[in-house]
C-alpha cells in the first residue's frame, strides 16, 4: 500500500514536471511563432474538444506560448452545437471562447453553414419529410443568429459558409442548395451580418488552387458583391501533400482572391507526408478509403529524405505567405501536434501521419525554428 502511494506520488511529480518542462521549453525558445509573425499576420491553431475540456494542459501551454489565434476543430459545427432543433449545446464552445478571451487570443468561429457535420433534423419535418424552402431558411436564420449573438463582440470573424463550390467550379448540390437554391449563400451572409454587424465574415474552402474551382469561387464572390454582400476574407484551407498542389497554382488563387478586395486567410494548414489514395481528393470528409499496409509506411519514424521534403514544403509556403503579408491576415495550422491530427484518420482510418509543427511529444519540430528564421530574415 505504502509503496503504491509512493509510486503514485512519483508519477504525479513526473507528469507535472514533464508538463512544466514543456511549458518552459516553449517559453525558453529564442522566439515564439506568434512573435516571429507579429508584424505580418496572426498565427493560429485549431484546438480539439479534448483540449477544450482541459484534458491536455501540455498542448494548451503550447497554444498560449506560440499562437495568437484559435479556431475550434469540431465543437462549433452544427451537429455538435445544435444537435436537436432549438436545443443548443454551448458547453464546449463557451469554454473555448473563454479560453481565447482569458489569454487574449483572437477567436474564429467555424462553421455556420456546411454540407458536412450537419444534423439530419435540419432538412426534415417531424414525419421525416423534406422541409420547404421557407422552413429551411427560417432554420438557417435561427441557427446562425442564435450562435453569433451569443458570442457577439467575442468572436472576431466567422466561416459563414464552408465548401460550397465543387472542384469544377459549379455550386455544390448540397441539401441547402437543393431546397433553397443558390440564394441560400447570400441569405446566410445577410443573417450573419444582421446578427453581429461588427464581426468579420469569411468564405472558406479546400483545393482552392484548382483553376476551375478558383474561377467558381471568384464568380460567386463577385456575384455576392454585386448583390451588396461583402465578404471580409477568403479562407484557403491549405491541406497540402508533399507534392500537390502546385505552389504556383496556389499563388495564382491567392492573387485572384485578393483582387476581389478580400483579405486572405490560410485557415487549416497541414502537410501530409502519407500517400494519397486519390490525388484529387481535396478535403472531402465524406470520402473514406480502405486501410492498406502500404498506405501507412512510416509507423516507426520518418526517413530523412521525407523530413527534408516536408521542411522544404513548409518553408516554400511560408515564404509565399511572407511575400503576400499585405493580403494575408491569418495563417492557422489545423491542430497543434501530430498526435491528434485529423490526417491520422482521414482519408484512411488508423494511419500515422506527421503533418503539423509539433511532434507527438509536444516538442517543436526543427522546422519551427527554420520558419521563424526565414520570417525574421526577410
Ligand atoms: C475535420 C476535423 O479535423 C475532424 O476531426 C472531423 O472528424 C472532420 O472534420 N474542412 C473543414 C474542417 O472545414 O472542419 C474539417 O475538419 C477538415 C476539412
Amino acid at each position: 500500500m505504502k509503496r503504491g502511494v509512493l509510486l503514485y506520488f512519483f508519477m504525479v511529480l513526473w507528469i507535472s514536471l514533464c508538463g512544466y518542462n514543456h511549458t518552459i521549453v516553449a517559453q525558453e525558445r529564442a522566439m515564439s511563432l506568434k512573435d516571429a509573425f507579429r508584424e505580418k499576420f496572426l498565427i493560429g491553431t485549431a484546438i480539439n474538444s479534448y483540449q477544450i475540456m482541459g484534458k491536455d494542459p501540455v498542448t494548451m501551454a503550447i497554444v498560449k506560448n506560440e499562437f495568437n489565434a484559435i479556431v475550434a476543430e469540431n465543437c462549433m459545427k452544427s451537429e455538435n452545437i445544435h444537435p436537436v432543433e432549438g436545443v443548443f449545446d454551448f458547453s464546449l464552445s463557451d469554454r473555448f471562447v473563454q479560453f481565447g478571451q482569458d489569454n487574449n487570443i483572437v477567436i474564429t468561429g467555424h462553421t455556420l453553414i456546411w454540407h458536412s457535420q450537419t444534423p439530419s433534423w435540419f432538412f426534415v419535418d417531424r414525419e421525416g419529410k423534406q422541409v420547404s424552402k421557407e422552413v429551411l431558411i427560417a432554420r438557417m436564420k435561427n441557427h446562425i443568429q442564435t450562435i453569433m449573438k451569443r458570442y457577439k463582440g467575442k468572436i472576431k470573424g466567422w466561416d459563414v459558409v464552408n465548401e460550397v463550390i465543387n472542384d469544377d467550379g459549379s455550386y455544390r448540390k448540397s441539401k441547402f442548395y437543393k431546397i433553397i437554391g443558390e440564394e441560400y449563400i447570400k441569405l446566410a451572409y445577410e443573417f450573419a451580418r444582421e446578427a453581429d454587424p461588427k464581426a468579420e465574415l469569411y468564405y472558406n474552402d479546400y483545393s482552392t488552387a484548382i483553376p476551375e474551382k478558383r474561377a467558381g469561387i471568384v464568380a460567386m464572390i463577385k456575384k455576392l458583391q454585386q448583390q451588396g454582400v461583402t465578404i471580409d476574407a477568403i479562407g484557403m484551407q491549405t491541406h497540402l501533400g508533399l507534392k500537390t498542389p502546385d505552389i504556383a497554382a496556389f499563388e495564382n488563387s491567392l492573387i485572384a482572391f485578393s483582387q476581389l478586395g478580400c483579405k486572405i486567410m490560410i485557415t487549416e494548414m497541414d502537410i501530409s507526408v502519407l500517400p494519397f489514395p486519390d490525388e484529387n481528393l481535396g478535403a472531402e470528409i465524406a470520402k473514406n478509403y480502405e486501410y492498406k499496409q502500404q498506405m501507412n509506411p512510416y509507423q516507426k519514424s520518418l526517413p530523412e529524405d521525407v523530413i527534408a521534403s516536408f521542411e522544404q514544403r513548409y518553408l516554400d509556403f511560408f515564404k509565399l505567405f511572407n511575400t503576400y503579408q499585405e493580403d494575408i491576415t491569418r495563417v492557422t495550422l489545423w491542430g497543434v501536434t501530430d498526435a491528434y491530427s485529423w490526417k491520422n484518420n482521414w482519408p484512411i482510418l488508423g494511419r500515422k501521419d506527421y503533418p503539423l509543427l509539433f511532434n507527438r511529444n509536444n516538442e517543436p519540430k526543427p522546422i519551427v525554428d527554420k520558419i521563424i528564421k526565414q520570417s525574421i530574415s526577410e
